[in-house]
């Protein structure tokens, strides 16, 4: 699909897909699983009562049942919630598989529409490779910086400016991660919110299976005609890298990636760039705007923003939720677990336990740095996690430059963390910027 926008009126332009694509509450309450308690007191207390527990997170937590992947609810459920606990979950990916994106297909096999995120070893290994070198640290803080974040973050900062107040959330942190990621991955800049927007309908309740089909036709379209056009004449972007690379799948000779699944693997990464960069970003500016200490702690030593930003994944992930399928009968910190259940994996109660962390529930950037669980870990330990942190640092770099006065804006309600157990974010972020 084209518009007849540019991609600079897109990027920093008022487009009303903004409004409708960026409203955790909104988002969540499409989705279906918005909550509207703050759940991390319900979280402690649950961990407090056992570090693995039979029952989905939700029915112990006293929340109405929601599960992304719908086969799962008919099944057995279990919830671990220590540190200890979903460490070790995270990392026994032979017993706790991510092959349960599919329960809900009616045959379970075929191919798998989130790609790497729910294979196992060993395919899961050959097709991560695939991409794995272009999402290291040094080219997070190359590649991506120099070729799309400065440029993106920079834009959006300057379009700020000769404004007294601003919102944040949609004005910013909304707009560096879909603009970034859809230009990485090679589609054209003005396609970025009709693409992501189609994206997203292609799981949403909202509108139905009517809605869903003519989503997944879009997506199809738009990155096969990306995939077409690099076949012809190679760029230097995701797609590109993809038909390029050679994968060593179980049992087959050395190949290329096909195209479909090159439209999955791009898929995958329009889908996880995008949303949780954005809700991520928001956590930690509200982390550093309603504790002015740390804030201007981190104004004056920026090497403080690194810290700021892991806090946050601790303090409050965007997604304090992951699930597995129990692949065989375990006994898991003293509870059996029977082959074929589903195992909750409550990150946000882990990444506050008191057995690893002193007074968790505060957000302290100058705590000494230990691994929490906010992108993961083990095999499926975030791809992009690098991409992420290097376009949050600029960014509040770049505000913290351009901004020297920014403080929360009193004339609107304090923002808080919203959204529902598999995904949160802030509420807005108005603040003055004089
Ligand atoms: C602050 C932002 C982010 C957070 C909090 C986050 C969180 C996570 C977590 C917790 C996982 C593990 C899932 C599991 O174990 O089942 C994951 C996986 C993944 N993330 Fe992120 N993510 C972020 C940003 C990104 C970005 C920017 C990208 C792409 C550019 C990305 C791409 C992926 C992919 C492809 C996977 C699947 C990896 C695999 O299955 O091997 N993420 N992310």
């Amino acid at each position: 699909m084209t518009t007849s926008a540019s991609a600079g009126e897109v990027l920093t332009g008022d487009d009303e897909l903004y409004d409708e694509l960026y409203d955790v509450r909104r988002e969540a309450e499409e989705v279906g699983n918005y909550i509207d308690v703050d759940p991390y007191p319900l979280m402690n207390a649950a961990r407090e009562q056992g570090a693995v527990q039979e029952g989905f997170l939700r029915q112990i937590l006293g929340l109405p049942a929601f599960h992304r992947q719908k086969g799962a609810l008919e099944r057995q459920g279990f919830t671990c919630f220590t540190f200890e606990a979903c460490d070790q979950a995270f990392r026994d990916n032979v017993n706790y598989s991510n092959n349960l994106y599919s329960l809900d297909r009616p045959s379970g096999d075929g191919p798998k529409p989130y790609g790497i995120l729910e294979m196992d070893n060993p395919e899961h290994h050959a097709f991560r490779r695939a991409v794995q070198s272009l999402f290291i640290k040094p080219k997070a803080q190359k590649w991506w910086r120099e070729n799309f974040i400065d440029a993106l973050v920079d834009d959006l900062v300057r379009a700020l400016h000769g404004q007294d107040r601003a919102e944040l959330n949609l004005q910013l942190c909304a707009r560096v991660p879909v603009h970034t990621i859809t230009r990485a991955v090679g589609l054209r800049g003005e396609d970025a919110l009709v693409f992501r927007n189609a994206l997203l309908q292609t799981s949403a309740n909202k509108g139905g299976i009517e809605t869903q089909m003519k989503a997944h036709a879009t997506v199809q379209r738009m990155l096969m005609e990306q995939i077409e056009l690099r076949h012809q004449e190679p760029g230097t972007d995701i797609i590109s890298w993809l038909l390029a690379a050679e994968i060593d799948p179980p049992g087959e000779e050395r190949r290329h990636l096909t195209d479909q699944e090159v439209v999955v693997f791009a898929r995958l990464i329009l889908l996880a760039g995008g949303g949780t960069t954005w809700r991520q970003l928001g956590i930690v500016l509200l982390a550093l705007l309603t504790n002015p200490d740390q804030y201007h702690a981190a104004r004056e030593d920026r090497k403080l923003i690194d810290a700021a930003i892991e806090e946050s994944l601790r303090w409050n992930p965007t997604n304090p939720l992951f699930t597995r399928l129990a692949a065989a009968d375990t006994e898991f910190h003293g509870v059996f677990i029977p082959k074929g259940s589903i195992l909750d994996i409550c990150l946000g109660a882990a990444n506050r336990d008191p057995a690893r962390w002193d007074n968790p529930e505060v957000f302290d950037l100058h705590r000494p740095f230990q691994q929490h669980l906010g992108t993961g870990i083990g095999a499926h330990m975030c791809l992009g996690r690098f991409v992420a942190h290097v376009e949050m640092g600029v960014t509040i770099n770049r505000l913290f430059d351009e901004f020297p006065n920014l403080r929360l804006d009193k004339d609107f309600e304090e923002p808080f963390v919203t959204g529902g157990l598999e995904q949160r974010g802030v509420s807005a972020l108005h603040v003055r910027l004089q």
